[in-house]
Parts: C-alpha cells; sequence; structure tokens
C-alpha cells in the first residue's frame, strides 16, 4: 500500500523500538519468527497494544479503525445494510471502530447508498451491527456528519437545493441521480443558504443522530469535521460569508461546530464524543486558506470532547504539537500511517491512537498483523463503493497457526508461478 506520510521523520527515530522488535530492521519482521521471539521474551511490547482511555470507554489497544463510507445502505430508507453488521464485527479486534459517515437527517444526506441515524429502522438496524460488534468483543462509534452543500437536489426532501453556509456551490463531484433518474457521478448542486431557523435545526440534528446513536447501542460518537463537510464549510472563509455571528471572525466561524458539540453532549449524557478535523485539507472543493492554523487551533483549544482526530496529511509537525498543547482529551493522528509509524507517534507522545483507513479494508484483523508482523493484504479499490460481499466481507483473516501460514505462503508463491497475481 503507497503511503504519503508525514510521520516518516519519526522511524529513524524510534522505528526499532515502534516497530517491537529491538535492535532489528522493521523489514526483518515476518510472521514466524516474530511468534518464536514473543514466545522467548526478545520482543518489546509496542506502545499501540496498550490500553487508553476515551472518556468513560476503555479501549484494549490504540488502533482505530477510521469511518469509512462504503455506500452499500439500502435505499430508499438509508439502513444498513444485511452485511454491515458482519463487515464491522470482523474488525472488531480494532480498539475502536469508526463507521463510515451516517447521516443525521434527510437534509444532511449527501451521497446515495449511505445511512441515516433518524428513523426508528435505521435505529433497530444499526442495534443489530452494535449488537454484532459488542458479541466479537469489539466497540464501535457512529460517525455523524451533515453534508451542506456536498449534496444535490436529487438526494434531497422534495429535490431542493442542499442545505448550505452560503449559497456557493462545491466544486466537487458526488454519487447522487442522473437527469434520467439513474445512480450517476454528478456536480454538487448549488446550496440554498440557510437561515438562522435551519442553522439552530441542523445544530439539534447532531444532538436528536446521538441520542439515537446511544439507544442504538453505538459505544461513541464521532462528528465528521473533516474532508469538506457542514462543519469545514463554516470553518473556511471563501464559504463562509455569513454576518449572523457564525461567521467572519475565528470564533465566529468555529461557533456551529463548537454548539453542534454541545447539542451531542446534551442530549446523550455520558456518551463519549469525539470530532475528526482535516486541518488545511483541500477536499470537496475546499481551498486551503490563510488563516487555517487559528481556526483549528482556536476551535480545539474551546472543543469539551473525549477524543479528537486529526488528519494530519496536510499539516507540518509544529502544528500537530500545538494541537497537543491546546487538546484537553485523547488525541488520535491519522493519514498515511503504517505500523511502525503509528508506534512511533505513540511512542514519541505525539498520539494517543492511531487511526487507519484503508489498511482494514483487506485486513479485517488489522490489529494482529501489525503485531506480528504479518504481511497486509492489498485491497481491491474496484470494490470501495456499492455492491455485495465482494470486497466488503470476503478478505480473510491471516492463518491462526505458523502451518496455515505455511501453506497460506505456499499457495501464493504457486498463483505467482502460475500468473495469478497477488492472492
Ligand atoms: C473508501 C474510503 C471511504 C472513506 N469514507 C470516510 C468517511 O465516511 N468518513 C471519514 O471521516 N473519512 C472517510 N475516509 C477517509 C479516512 O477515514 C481517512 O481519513 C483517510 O483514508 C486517511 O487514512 P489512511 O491513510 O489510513 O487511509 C474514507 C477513506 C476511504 C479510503
Amino acid at each position: 500500500m503507497a503511503h504519503r506520510s508525514p510521520w516518516r521523520w519519526a522511524i529513524g527515530v524510534f522505528g526499532p523500538v515502534a516497530t517491537g522488535l529491538a535492535g532489528a530492521e522493521p523489514s526483518s519482521l515476518v510472521y514466524g519468527p516474530v511468534r518464536i521471539l514473543m514466545r522467548r521474551g526478545v520482543l518489546v511490547p509496542s506502545p499501540l497494544f496498550t490500553p487508553v482511555s476515551l472518556g468513560s470507554l476503555t479501549l484494549p489497544n490504540r488502533i482505530v479503525m477510521s469511518g469509512m463510507t462504503r455506500s452499500r445502505a439500502e435505499e430508499p430508507g438509508g439502513l444498513p445494510g444485511r452485511l454491515a453488521a458482519l463487515y464491522y464485527a470482523q474488525r472488531a479486534s480494532a480498539g475502536l471502530i469508526v463507521t463510515g459517515s451516517i447521516n443525521i437527517s434527510p437534509e444532511a444526506r449527501g451521497y446515495l447508498g449511505t445511512e441515516g441515524l433518524f428513523t426508528a429502522e435505521q435505529v433497530a438496524r444499526w442495534r443489530e451491527v452494535t449488537g454484532a460488534v459488542h458479541t466479537a468483543g469489539g466497540r464501535i462509534a457512529a460517525q455523524l456528519i451533515h453534508c451542506g452543500r456536498v449534496s444535490h437536489p436529487s438526494l434531497q426532501p422534495g429535490g431542493a437545493a442542499p442545505p448550505g453556509v452560503s449559497d456557493i456551490p462545491a466544486d466537487t463531484r458526488i454519487f447522487a441521480y442522473g437527469p434520467d433518474g439513474a445512480p450517476a457521478m454528478v456536480s454538487a448542486g448549488r446550496p440554498r443558504r440557510m437561515d438562522g431557523t435551519e442553522i439552530t435545526a441542523a445544530i439539534a440534528s447532531f444532538g436528536a443522530a446521538a441520542a439515537a446513536a446511544q439507544r442504538a447501542g453505538f459505544d461513541a460518537v464521532e462528528i465528521q469535521g473533516a474532508n469538506g463537510f457542514i462543519v469545514e464549510q463554516f470553518l473556511h472563509p471563501e464559504v463562509n460569508d455569513r454576518d449572523d455571528g457564525y461567521g467572519g471572525s475565528v470564533p465566529g466561524r468555529t461557533r456551529f461546530l463548537l454548539e453542534a458539540v454541545q447539542a451531542v453532549r446534551d442530549a446523550a449524557p455520558g456518551l463519549p464524543v469525539g470530532v475528526k478535523l482535516s486541518p488545511n485539507a483541500t477536499i470537496n472543493g475546499l481551498t486551503s486558506f490563510e488563516d487555517w492554523r487559528a481556526v483549528h487551533l482556536h476551535a480545539i483549544g474551546q472543543l469539551t470532547v473525549d477524543f479528537l482526530t486529526v488528519v494530519g496529511s496536510a499539516v507540518d509537525g509544529a502544528f500537530l504539537d500545538e494541537v497537543r498543547d491546546v487538546h484537553r482529551g485523547a488525541l488520535i493522528l491519522n493519514g498515511g500511517f503504517d505500523g511502525a509509524c503509528a508506534a512511533a507517534a505513540v511512542t514519541a507522545g505525539r498520539a494517543d491512537l492511531v487511526a487507519f483507513a484503508r489498511a482494514f479494508l483487506a485486513n479485517p484483523d488489522l490489529p494482529a498483523r501489525l503485531r506480528t508482523g504479518f504481511p497486509l493484504a492489498e485491497a481491491d479499490l474496484t470494490r470501495l463503493y456499492g455492491g455485495g460481499a465482494e470486497g466488503y466481507t470476503d478478505y480473510p483473516a491471516m492463518p491462526a497457526t505458523p502451518a496455515d501460514a505455511r501453506t497460506a505462503d505456499a499457495r501464493t508463491a504457486d498463483a505467482r508461478t502460475a500468473g495469478v497475481g497477488d492472492v
């Protein structure tokens, strides 16, 4: 898997210890020898496999499955598909699973095939998912999203224009319905500027969805403040041109996020709350803006959350040091990590946890693979969105015993010899 990693710097200093094998190069981490070394007590325990708390929730390890939309919801209805429980239960060895983004209201929807958390039927279906994860020994957080202008009239109630912070459209394409009514990639629609009542309603929807998440058995919620959706649209001075107290100054632009967090706290007492941010990221039609540091650091300093996830792909180490200084809860870093970089970041105190997205696609047992050095499988990128079990629930766990591993290796070698390629 190719990684654009800002965390590589740490490897030179912390690599051998962080990978768990003092005195050896990471490349020497192969499955069989690692098991032998572990039995002989030569391995240094990785910091990733120590417990950590997110508010009232204790996790057995520091490996988070980052939110990933897989577009397999049942439509109409925005219901988790019948395979969702299996998909997430297969990944229950993560310290915490974060779901793909879940719409908090009908107006919040920005993509076809995404789930919601605002109807009784959705809550009942999510209950099946959380139950399966708990039975498998895991913990799962609901990621709550309002897409704002990153939407299309074909996804909105009554075919209305998407609700926007302003009427400035997002220069991005989304999966919605095309002119002929068939699913298609289309340009995001021109949004309509929300009035004060609609902003209040959107904030209340975050609270209502958090209460629904609690009823559905989720262990936590994460507000999606990253990747160009409504929270980031409020933070952005070129999208947010409001003069009603929700725009303008740095505190004005962060107000929506802070009020959404408070709504969640009020509606779901005791439920651990997190926020995900992607400072300086240019995604879903957002550009870099001059005071991105100030606005994010102000928001983070004001947040009263149990955990903060920062996608660090577009920031520098100095910014992350400042985040560490102003944030009071657990810090989850994300974006281009492999196991060694993740362990190094935790060892260095830069992160409390690390979130992996793409690595979890084809490696349902990612923590065990990181612990043992078992090679990671590559995901089939043609099956990320939509479809059924293929590329979703059909990735196997690693072999349970060295003998199984040898058999698997032999099969891989046979397949390569036969020109089949990677299996
Ligand atoms: C298929 C796919 C779907 C994603 N969907 C979401 C999502 O629903 N919510 C979210 O916050 N991030 C989403 N992301 C971004 C990931 O959570 C993560 O931030 C990003 O992939 C960087 O982590 P990685 O380098 O470990 O993959 C998605 C990424 C992928 C690959």
